[in-house]
């Protein structure tokens, strides 16, 4: 059942009927959730009440489905803004983007021409960006655009690297030549045995294998993970390998796991949490559900919630 649940999920989040019909109703299908709002005034307000908590934040802007150059355009200004209001209002944020956002489907020419834009005023603000990683079909062409990017713009630009893959920890060795800073995730696409661990227990212990690896590096990670299993064992191997707390930080997706963020914080470690903002916020909405079916309880108890 959790299974249908979860690929019937991922279907519905890259049907475009859907994405469209949903936009029109708002955050009000229980997205409020998980997305700090529509505007980034909003977004800059869950930012505020987060870094009050101790806590540091990563702001996206949603926006999927790009087909034109003007679209990708309008994306690239939204995430020039972004980065102008975290800037101005002073608050404790970086960003993170996706490169399909910015042209990426359209050609490498215009999706470079956008970065350079974005990492101009990234550097300006000396904000970091990192850039998120999408399905396998973007992975190779989004690492050789880090790797020219990250030659040019030095340490405001990282990536991430997704445990599920076959290939993640030689990506890690490839990477390491550039002291990365590397997020480091489970995978949260669908993707086929022929390229991706299909067991969850696979996957959990590649992602252990290449956290160790990377942190052994002597390179920065985000570990960025609500499991409880893989938190712990981080603290512990950090202790061990009396790897500092300023090498790494964990992260979490806003509106989940809200008391463990806290946590975190409070024990000292840096907890930066995951806050995605706008009006396309459908398909986002939906890998959240597929990622755990049980949030659909929530979802609906706040939809006839006043
Ligand atoms: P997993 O889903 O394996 O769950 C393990 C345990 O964690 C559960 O048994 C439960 O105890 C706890 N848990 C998980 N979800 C919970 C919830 N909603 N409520 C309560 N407990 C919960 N993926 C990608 O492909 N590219 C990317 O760029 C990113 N970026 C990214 C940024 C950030 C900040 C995060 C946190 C995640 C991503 N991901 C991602 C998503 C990632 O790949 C993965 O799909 C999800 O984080 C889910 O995996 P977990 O490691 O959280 O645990």
């Amino acid at each position: 059942m959790e299974t249908l649940l979860k690929n019937t999920f991922l279907f519905l989040s890259k049907n475009r009927f859907a994405n469209r019909t949903a936009k029109k109703y708002g955050l009000r299908l229980g997205a409020q959730r998980f997305v700090a709002g529509e505007q980034i005034m909003e977004a800059i307000a869950a930012v505020r009440e987060l870094n009050n908590q101790g806590i540091v934040v990563t702001l996206d802007h949603l926006g999927e489905f790009i087909f034109t150059e003007e679209e990708a355009a309008e994306l690239t200004d939204c995430c020039i803004r972004t980065l102008d209001e975290i800037a101005s209002s002073g608050v404790n944020a970086n960003l993170s983007l996706k490169m399909t956002q910015l042209g990426l489907d359209i050609s490498r020419e215009l999706c470079m021409q956008n970065m350079r834009k974005i990492l101009d005023t990234a550097s300006k603000h000396q904000i970091f960006v990192r850039i998120d990683m999408e399905d396998y079909a973007h992975n190779e062409i989004s690492l050789a655009i880090f790797e020219e990017l990250r030659k040019e713009y030095g340490t405001t630009i990282g990536i991430v690297i997704q445990a599920y893959l076959y290939k993640s920890e030689q990506d890690i060795d490839r990477l390491h030549a550039y002291r990365p800073n590397l997020r480091l995730v489970k995978g949260a696409y669908k993707e086929p045995a022929e390229v991706a661990f299909p067991k969850k227990e696979d996957v959990d212990s590649n992602y252990i294998k290449i956290i160790e690896k990377h942190l052994l590096n002597g390179d920065y990670a985000a570990v960025a993970s609500h499991d409880d299993k893989i938190i712990e064992h981080v603290k512990k191997f950090a202790k061990e390998h009396q790897i500092p707390n300023s090498q790494f930080e964990f992260q979490m997706l806003y509106g989940i796991r809200t008391g463990a963020q806290q946590e975190l914080a409070k024990e000292g470690y840096t907890m930066r949490v995951y806050v995605p903002y706008g009006n396309d916020w459908y398909g986002y909405f939906m890998r959240r559900l597929a990622e755990r079916p049980a949030n659909v309880g929530f979802v609906i108890k706040s939809m006839f919630k006043k």
